[in-house]
């Protein structure tokens, strides 16, 4: 039997200590430092037919599974394994830049203003209908390599630079081309609802949303959920209901983009629909939070997003005194051009006051509980963003023996081997 071993880890981290995701099953615990994350130290990985097939102390799986005879070994001393990153929002299919806008942000402009003038989102869309699909394939499989060189190894990437049926239906068809032609698994999440295109009446546009693109989006039978930008300017709560029923009645599991700049109520409408994730949630209250972690939503932050805002982070003690965790994401797209989940969890600690143990968890298990790739919701046996027996052999080696190196280092790339299903897809030694 052909196998993968990874050896002589300094710290393996296999998950969660226990259950972080806030529900009303789970057991509320305190959480500090060191509590929430399951770590063995000096331990070993084996990988067998692309599945994590042991764990544990390093001697033992060496003398059981030689060395010599791995198709794969991987010496990991004085290093960290970490669960292969799950990068669970992100508008990774974009093509041009907005470093311009950057510019125009720190000269006092705001994104919204930005958005209102034509510019933000709506001229990506721009870009987007004037490129080939083909074009469009080839810049995600670019920045997928720069996300798995960064540890990323599955990630959710929405449409959303179309609203149109035809270039929504190029978007996700160059998203599904990404996916079979990279060894990052992605995720396809149909978001037509992410701007009012210019000249266009905000209830006609969900019409066409509702009654034109979702059809030609199910049948083309790519995207897996559908997303909606519920804010201000943009779609009301009641739009926002609109696009993510319709969504539900096409075999789409709702998202939302909730509570970024103005609270309207989206947090409820995703514990209602029971949505698979609330996203951003900057101004989200405790009463919010609950009614998400009681709904069984995992709720996502972004603070790379908050970052570049200057918006303030949100707060975590609505969250901490559930026991509960969110997911951390990157949001890499052209207004928050960071795709590396190391940096999001650095912000995560620094900006939002996580431990590094819970900003682990956010980029990998609480990742994957977003995009419904855990065992709680596929039901399968092994979790996505965790190295537990019957997990994918997706696993990050870092320059650093511990978990909080990844955090810790900044404005440089720990990130030394990943292995996809147990393949070397990343080697670099710094
Ligand atoms: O999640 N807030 C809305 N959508 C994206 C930004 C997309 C863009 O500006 O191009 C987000 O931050
Ligand atoms: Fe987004």
């Amino acid at each position: 039997m052909s196998y993968t071993i990874v050896y002589d880890a300094a710290e393996l981290v296999v998950g969660p200590a226990n259950d972080v995701s806030g529900g009303v099953d789970a057991v509320s615990v305190t959480i500090e430092e060191g509590s929430v994350l399951d770590t063995r130290s000096d331990a070993a990985v084996v990988i067998e037919d692309g599945e994590v097939a042991e764990i544990g102390a390093s001697d033992e799986l060496v003398r059981q599974y030689p060395i010599e005879n791995a198709a794969t070994a991987v010496d990991a001393a004085e290093r960290c394994v970490l669960p292969g990153f799950v990068d669970a929002h992100t508008h990774a299919l974009f093509v041009g830049d907005r470093s311009d806008e950057f510019e125009a942000k720190l000269r006092g402009q705001t994104y919204q203003e930005i958005l209102a003038e034509g510019g933000g989102i709506l001229r990506t869309v721009r870009n987007v209908r004037d490129a080939s699909e083909e074009k469009l394939r080839n810049r995600l499989l670019d920045h997928l390599d720069v996300m798995l060189a960064h540890g990323t190894t599955t990630v959710e990437v929405k449409s959303g630079y179309g609203l149109n049926t035809e270039t929504e239906l190029k978007m996700l068809s160059a998203i599904a081309g990404g996916d079979d032609g990279h060894p990052v698994d992605v995720v396809p999440t149909f978001m037509g609802a992410h701007a009012i295109p210019e000249g266009a009446d905000a209830d006609d546009y969900v019409d066409a949303v509702v009654d034109d693109q979702l059809p030609a989006v199910a049948d083309q039978g790519i995207a897996q959920f559908c997303d909606v930008f519920c804010e201000e300017d943009v779609f009301t709560l009641e739009q926002s209901r609109r696009v993510l029923e319709a969504g539900a009645e096409h075999g789409l599991t709702p998202k939302i983009h909730a509570d970024e700049f103005e609270r309207l109520g989206g947090t409820r409408l995703a514990a209602e629909l029971g949505a698979a994730s609330a996203d951003h949630l900057l101004q989200s209250t405790d009463w919010d939070v609950r009614a998400l972690l009681e709904a069984g939503v995992t709720p996502v932050l972004l603070p790379g997003t908050a970052f570049g805002l200057g918006e303030g982070y949100p707060d975590l003690e609505p969250y901490r005194k559930r026991g509960a965790v969110p997911a951390v994401a990157t949001d890499f797209n052209p207004n928050c051009h960071a795709p590396s989940p190391g940096f999001a969890a650095t912000l995560a600690c620094v900006g939002m006051g996580m431990t590094p143990g819970e900003a682990i968890l956010g980029i990998t298990e609480r990742g994957a509980a977003a995009i419904d790739r855990n065992r709680a919701s596929d039901g399968a046996a092994g979790t996505a963003g965790t190295l537990t027996v019957g997990a994918p052999g997706d696993l990050v080696v870092i320059d650093g023996p511990s978990h909080r190196h990844l955090p810790y280092n900044f404005g440089v790339n720990v990130v030394e081997t990943v292995l996809k299903s147990g393949e070397p897809v990343v080697s670099r030694h710094p």
